[in-house]
């Protein structure tokens, strides 16, 4: 017989990524998979949603954005867009009280005008009774995209230049960062897409500048704390030059 238990993946702790950044996707093909319901698989993906945070929050990662709903979702057919909202509240406020216990502080970055008025105050109310927390910083993207950011940052840069408060040739890098909606956190070290296609879908277009990027083909329903624990294994592997050559970053 062979030996069937997985050896455990070791990590090096003091080389966690400290932002993991993953795109869920692959809920739709594992519901197609077993003859059911494209929501039925976003059912699924909630319930990867929690056991990928408590694994994060034990490892001790500092922050974990996930890719929750894009601006584009906004297009798919409305019965599809009205569950997915009701799942993310619903499943945001049952989830409260253990994001507490957990030290867990959530916070919501995307264009919020688009957003149902119910959804928005369930997840503003998550927002709120978990801000003490002092672990993992568990980021929801939600009506989100890259482009959206970026010009979102550029207008409120160049009404602060016609106002007269910034001068065009003062403006940064860190002015762009600064004015983006995750300003409040570093960038992506582990960027990790699951369901196999190798895009970045206009997620952390910026922010992933000098992420490392690992695609799995595992569907998201699928995705279990040894992926997780894998894909991390697999970062720590890397050589992370950052534009330098190996020499210099030894
Ligand atoms: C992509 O799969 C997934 C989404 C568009 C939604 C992801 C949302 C969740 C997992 C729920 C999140 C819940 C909380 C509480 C944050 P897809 O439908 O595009 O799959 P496909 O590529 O197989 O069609």
């Amino acid at each position: 017989m062979f030996n069937t238990i997985t050896p455990d993946i070791q990590l090096d702790m003091a080389r966690l990524p400290r932002h993991i950044a993953i795109i869920m996707d692959g809920n739709g093909r594992w519901a197609q998979a077993q003859g059911l319901d494209r929501s039925a698989g976003h059912v699924q993906g909630v319930t990867t949603v929690r056991r990928i945070t408590e694994e994060a929050s034990r490892l001790g990662i500092g922050y974990l954005t996930l890719y929750a709903f894009s601006t584009e979702n906004w297009n798919r057919p409305q019965a599809e867009v009205d569950a997915l909202m009701h799942l993310i509240a619903t499943a945001i406020e049952r989830e409260t009280p253990d994001l507490i216990k957990n030290h867990v502080r959530l916070r919501v970055v995307g264009d919020r005008s688009r957003m149902p008025a119910d959804t928005l105050a369930r997840l503003d109310r998550c927002v709120a009774d978990t801000s003490a927390g002092d672990g993992l910083t568990l980021v929801l993207a939600i009506s989100y995209s890259s482009r959206w950011e970026i010009t979102d940052a550029a207008r409120r840069i160049a009404a602060m230049a016609a106002a007269g408060e910034i001068d065009p040739s003062a403006i940064t890098d860190d002015t762009v960062a600064g004015n983006l909606a995750t300003a409040f956190m570093p960038d992506p070290d582990l960027l990790i897409r699951t369901g196999g296609d190798m895009r970045v879908s206009n997620f952390l277009l910026w922010q992933i500048a000098y992420a490392e990027i690992y695609v799995t083909d595992t569907f998201w329903p699928d995705f279990q704390p040894s992926d997780l624990r894998l894909a991390i294994s697999d970062f720590q592997r890397r050589q992370r030059r950052f534009g330098l050559t190996g020499e210099q970053v030894k």
